[in-house]
């Protein structure tokens, strides 16, 4: 095989209880990569549409990471990579992970995948690095591995596999603006109260059990963030509207998706998804900021070969 054509989807990292672990991935959008393998030695990224992005390797996330996995394989040819953007950067769905995932998923194939899916997120948490000022895994795992995923540690890097409840989808606004992962870190406390610590951890491992059980009803109860939310929520306009409203029209949960501005809502069954996805374009179609709106089965598969 000389060349590959890949989808590499969007992901919800943080999950509302999940600050920094947590993470699962989308089917209905995503971008779409070509590689080839070239005579030159190197990383050449030829085409770029969609969004302006850096055409040298070392500075686009697409590239580092690719650089990352090509040093450590040492092959005598080269790659050439080309990128169709359709996840914005600082959208809060993971763009930056789509491109640095999807270099390194689709150069491991034209290796003969000499690289498991653990080392893979590890090359490619160097791409994501550069985007947001520092190593996290929580979009690059769901997107490797598909489904929910939990970042057990970075170093050495532990990823677990969790459970999909079949039911469950997402619903994810989008609004139109930007905000960087590095700023919205930028404002986030380096220190939290021991009650607030109590409460999150106490969340986060009723969520994973309610993947377990598929029980919807724990995890809805789940779906709180005490830490990181009352923070970031205060950068996305009409959050607070969105979310009460997703709940009240029956999502098990709602939460800033990443680092924002998407939010997301997990519901149980489509029609369960329809009502709250109709609900929330309501609220956004009354403002004057543009938005797109994904309802998305959760995608077991993570990156698909096209
Ligand atoms: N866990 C990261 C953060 C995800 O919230 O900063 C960024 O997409």
């Amino acid at each position: 095989m000389n060349q590959i054509k890949i989808f590499s989807p969007a992901t919800v990292a943080n999950v509302s209880c999940g600050f920094d672990v947590l993470g699962f991935c989308l089917d209905s959008v995503g971008d779409e990569m070509i590689i080839k393998k070239t005579s030159q030695k190197g990383i050449n990224i030829s085409r770029i549409e969609g969004y302006e992005l850096p055409f040298e390797a070392e500075n686009n996330v697409a590239g580092v990471s690719a650089l990352a996995l090509y040093n450590d394989a040492n092959p005598d040819f080269g790659f050439d990579i080309e990128i169709y953007k359709k996840i914005k950067p600082g959208s809060g769905i993971g763009s930056s992970s789509a491109s640095a995932a999807g270099s390194v998923f689709a150069i491991n194939e034209l290796l003969g995948k000499p690289y498991n899916k653990t080392q893979l997120t590890n090359f490619a948490m160097k791409g994501e690095a550069l985007a947001s000022l520092c190593e996290h895994a929580d979009n690059l795992a769901p997107a490797l591995f598909g489904g929910f995923t939990l970042v057990k540690s970075l170093s050495p890097l532990q990823i677990l596999e969790l459970p999909t409840p079949k039911n469950l989808f997402a619903v994810v606004i989008h609004p139109q603006i930007e905000i960087k992962t590095s700023e919205a870190r930028a404002i986030l406390p380096q220190d939290v109260s021991l009650k607030k610590a109590i409460t999150q951890w106490s969340n986060v491992g009723s969520f994973v059990h309610a993947l377990h059980t598929e029980n919807y009803k724990l995890l809805s109860e789940s779906l709180i963030d005490v830490i990181v939310e009352p923070h970031r929520s205060k950068l996305i306009p009409h959050f607070e509207d969105v979310k009460q409203t997703a709940i009240n029209h029956g999502a098990l949960g709602c939460g800033i998706s990443g680092s924002g501005p998407s939010i997301f809502s997990l519901c149980e069954g489509k029609e369960s998804a329809k009502k709250v996805h109709d609900a929330i374009q309501n609220i956004y179609s009354q403002t004057t900021i543009d938005f797109e709106i994904y309802t998305s089965k959760i995608n077991t598969e993570g990156i698909k070969i096209l």
